[in-house]
Parts: structure tokens; C-alpha cells; sequence
């Protein structure tokens, strides 16, 4: 007796945490409203695994009952956590590197002359994820010119996932993830933590210059002023269609009019948005107003 029901425990066990295709749609519907990411069906056993996490943080046997909860208005400070477990947060330091060389080349010249001159200038880091994007940002702004502190010249990075965020202010990344760091900037600006736990720990002249904040892209913006430079990278492929074509005028309304716009290897604007921008080198964009300055 005692041998059967040991036996039939875990296989209740497997099936009470079986994600139904209507679970996934609740959850798929959830993500697009909330955060306008669309998650195709193939995703199921991907969803499914994360959301256990959640399941198992909150208690719940079933994904019906964690939805049911989620969905409640007792889900409210849930929610949250599971917009997070459903994000993806791949990130890379220097990644997309041809980027980092137009912001180098073409773009701080100029920006920093401004800056010198007691103008504001702002560089948004939109879906910063746990902040290599904005710290490789900052090391090319003070391996530029070593005043910028002095300057007012400054870096927001924001993202939808309160989570990815604390990670990006406690600033601490493993060696595989300073792979792509060159040795003289890990050197300059990353100072290796002394337990041994093998971790490197971005300086303070770089964290100086960053603000990060939770911002969801398709909620209103509270920022007023407009940004010299929008990085904007591997975000909005993860958006539906509807999502991405409600942002590029918000993103142009927000960006200088001689500004620059960066986005991911695989995002491109639609067809309207292709109209208000020009494109100034591998997913490089500036207002079309832009041309020719
Ligand atoms: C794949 S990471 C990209 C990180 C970085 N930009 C890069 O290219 O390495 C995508 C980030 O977008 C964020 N994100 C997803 N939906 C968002 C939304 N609605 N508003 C703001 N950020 C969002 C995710 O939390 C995630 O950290």
C-alpha cells in the first residue's frame, strides 16, 4: 500500500504542474498586455519551467491555481515577479561592437565638445537588462575623455524587470561574462572581488554615470527632456508588431532631432517609421531631420 501510493505521488505531482495549452494562452495574453511581448505556443515547455519557479515560490500545486491567484486582485504584487520570469535578459558586454565604434567615432566627438561647453546630454540604455549594455557605454565615454563626470553627460538605463535591475546595480559579473571586456578595460574599470567567489565588480567612475530605472516601454514615459543617443537592442523583437509600431514615433519624438538610434541585428523599423528616420549604418538610425548633420 505504502509502495503504491509512494508511486502514484509523483505522477499527480507531474501532472498537477503540467501548464495547459488555455494556462499558456492566459499567460501569452498576460505578457502582450501587460508588457507586449508576444510568446509564440512553441514556447510552452519554456514558460512552463520558469513559471515553476513561481509556483513553487508562492505555494501553489497547480498553474491554474497560481493564475487564478495571479489574476486576482490579490495577484497584484505577483505580478511583477512573474512579468519577470517571462523576460529574457541575454545580454553582452561590447555586443554588437560595430555600435560601440560609430558611438567612438562618429558620435562622442561632437557630443562631448557640446558637453564642454555646459550643454546636457543624455544617452538612454531602453531594455538595459543587468547592464553591460550601459557600462559599455560608460568605459567609451571615459576612455574618451577622462572629465566626463565634470560634464553633464549622463546614461539612463531602464527595464521593465525590477529583478534584472538589482542585478545591474550590484554591478557584479562572473569572468565568463566579462569574456568580451578587453584586458585593458577590465583592468581600468572592473575591480576583481577579493572572496575569490570569481567575480569582477564595475567601478564606481562607471556606476557614476548611470541611473537605472524601471521603465515599461509601453507605459508612458516620464522623462521630459530629449536623449542624444537611444540604445535600443534586442528588445523590441520580442514585441508584437502592434507593440513595435506604437514605439519608433515615441522613440523619435524622445530623440534629439540630430540624435542617433541604435537597435539589435534583427529588429528593423517598419515602413512608417522608415519614413521619419534615415539609416546611418548597421541598424544605426537618426531622425530624418538628421540628414546630412
Ligand atoms: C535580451 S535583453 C537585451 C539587453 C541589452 N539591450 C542587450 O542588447 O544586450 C532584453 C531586455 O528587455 C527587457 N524588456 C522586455 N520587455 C520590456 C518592456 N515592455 N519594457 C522595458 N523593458 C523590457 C527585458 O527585461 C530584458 O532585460
Amino acid at each position: 500500500m505504502s509502495v503504491q501510493s509512494s508511486k502514484a505521488r509523483p505522477q499527480s505531482a507531474r501532472l498537477a504542474a503540467e501548464l495547459s495549452q488555455a494556462g499558456f494562452q492566459r499567460v501569452a495574453d498576460l505578457a502582450l498586455q501587460k508588457a507586449g511581448l508576444t510568446i509564440p505556443s512553441s514556447k510552452l515547455g519554456m514558460i512552463q519551467s520558469r513559471l515553476a519557479k513561481r509556483l513553487a515560490a508562492t505555494g501553489y500545486e497547480t498553474f491554474d491555481q497560481y493564475l487564478d491567484f495571479l489574476f486576482s486582485g490579490d495577484g497584484a504584487n505577483e505580478l511583477p515577479q512573474a512579468i519577470s520570469s517571462l523576460t529574457t535578459n541575454v545580454s553582452q558586454f561590447f555586443r554588437e561592437a560595430h555600435h560601440f565604434e560609430t558611438l567612438r567615432t562618429q558620435i562622442l566627438p561632437a557630443l562631448v565638445e557640446r558637453a564642454r561647453t555646459g550643454a546636457r546630454v543624455r544617452i538612454w540604455s531602453a531594455g538595459c537588462s543587468s547592464g553591460q549594455e550601459p557600462l559599455s557605454i560608460a568605459t567609451e565615454l571615459l576612455e574618451f575623455a577622462q572629465d566626463i563626470a565634470a560634464l553633464d553627460m549622463r546614461i539612463l538605463a531602464t527595464d521593465i524587470d525590477h529583478a534584472i535591475l538589482g542585478r545591474a546595480n550590484a554591478a557584479i559579473y562572473t569572468p565568463q561574462q566579462v569574456v568580451d571586456v578587453p584586458d585593458g578595460i577590465l583592468k581600468r574599470y572592473f575591480v576583481e572581488e577579493a572572496s575569490g567567489a570569481a567575480g569582477y565588480r564595475a567601478a564606481d567612475d562607471l556606476l557614476e554615470l548611470i541611473a537605472y530605472r524601471k521603465l515599461n516601454l509601453i507605459d508612458p514615459w516620464p522623462m521630459k527632456n530629449r536623449f542624444d543617443v537611444i540604445f535600443c537592442r534586442n528588445v523590441v523583437i520580442y514585441f508584437s508588431d502592434d507593440t513595435q509600431s506604437a514605439l519608433w514615433p515615441r522613440f523619435h519624438a524622445a530623440l534629439a532631432p540630430d540624435g542617433w538610434m541604435f537597435l539589435g541585428h534583427s529588429e528593423r523599423l517598419d515602413d512608417v517609421a522608415a519614413r521619419s528616420f534615415v539609416n546611418a549604418g548597421v541598424t544605426t538610425y537618426r531622425p530624418a531631420s538628421a540628414a546630412g548633420s
